[in-house]
């Protein structure tokens, strides 16, 4: 079969596929396993696409052993973190569980090499708003919870088998792929640029700003935004260090530095042409007025420079994946 495969969870999802699009582009064999219960089918440009559950032991051992998979790229996970709240176990089973048995299968299967998606929900709150790698790990949901306990398994699991890994904590991934040819389609998105292209192509008839008191320069909150095609070339970056024999790490995955919710409507009203219609309304429990990444680690560690820093472009991207879709497929 020729060098070994890639296996992508949750390729058929926002921030798996823009890596399985990478990978292929790089010539890297890949193969997506992804239940289509979040995903879709035509955002996996590159490899066979295995429609199924992280939680099938049989079928993910014989996926790892008919494609020859060498390294597997977990991305495979609920990321709703309201629902989260009001459905606890159905994160801790499918997010951890899922992870588990995954690596369960890695270990059967001889796959030695893991790259896992964890989250800077793992940090919680954390003291003055900006996180290193070293900062305290306290999540205040379950999704950040069920993050939390799959690095902990991961890191275990290494320290007790010849598995290696890179963890990497992304923090607001938005953007799509500039070349138009996938992003974002999850409904029911919550993430700040999505909900404001929404917006503008006609989606929503406004764009809440939850919290306009907190102690930021303008009131709102503070969040470290990273495109996803920067995102996505650090999996590449952790695929090389991986295969050169590197040992596992946790590395966060943002550019550190924040942009408030009042700067991020600027940029997409700057891109849209015209002014959003905001609606201010209470904070939301348990949002932290900054969190940024510290982030100088994964440069050093991964050599990973990203491309896309600033607002701007990540905002053009995501707007203009947002009208696609809007034209492709206009809400029912
Ligand atoms: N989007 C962000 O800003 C962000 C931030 C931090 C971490 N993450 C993490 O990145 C990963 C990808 O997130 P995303 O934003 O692309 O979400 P997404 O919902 O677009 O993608 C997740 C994919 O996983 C699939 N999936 C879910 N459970 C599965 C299962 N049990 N078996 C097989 N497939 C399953 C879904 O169908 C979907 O295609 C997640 O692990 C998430 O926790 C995302």
């Amino acid at each position: 079969m020729g060098a070994e495969g890639i296996l992508v969870t949750g390729g058929a999802g926002y921030i798996g596929s823009h890596v399985v699009r990478q990978l292929g582009a790089s010539g890297e064999r890949v193969v997506t396993l992804d239940n289509l219960s979040r995903g879709f089918r035509d955002a996996v440009t590159y490899g066979p696409l295995v429609v199924g559950d992280t939680s099938d032991r049989e079928l993910v051992r014989r996926v790892l052993r008919e494609h020859s998979i060498g390294i597997v790229m977990h991305f495979a996970a609920l990321t709703v973190v309201s629902e989260s709240v009001a459905d606890p176990l159905k994160y801790y089973s499918n997010n951890t569980a899922g992870t588990g048995t995954v690596l369960e299968c890695c270990l059967a299967e001889g796959v030695d090499r893991f790259v896992f998606s964890s989250s800077a929900a793992v940090y919680g709150v954390p003291n003055g708003g900006i996180a290193d790698e070293d900062t305290p790990t306290a999540p205040i949901n379950p999704y950040g919870s069920s993050k939390l306990m799959s690095e902990w398994m991961l890191r275990d699991v290494s320290a007790a088998s010849g598995l290696r890994h890179v963890a990497l904590r992304y923090f607001n991934v938005g953007g799509s792929d500039p070349g138009g040819r996938i992003g974002q389609s999850t409904p029911q998105a919550t993430l700040l640029t999505k909900v404001a292209a929404e917006h503008v192509v006609g989606k929503r008839p406004d764009v809440p700003i939850f919290g306009t008191d907190y102690p930021t320069p303008d009131g709102t909150g503070v969040r470290d935004y990273i495109h996803v095609e920067d995102v996505a070339a650090a999996h590449l970056a952790a695929l090389a260090y991986l295969r050169a024999g590197r040992p596992s790490v946790t590395l966060n995955c943002g550019y550190g530095r924040g942009h408030s919710v009042r700067e991020v409507l600027a940029a997409v009203g700057r891109a849209a042409g015209r002014p959003l219609v905001t609606r201010e309304e209470a904070r939301r429990p348990g949002d932290p007025p900054t969190l940024i990444a510290r982030a100088d680690r994964i440069r050093e560690t991964l050599g990973w420079v990203p491309r896309y820093e600033g607002l701007d472009q990540l905002v053009r991207d995501a707007l203009r994946w947002e009208h696609r879709l809007q034209a492709e497929r206009p809400p029912i």
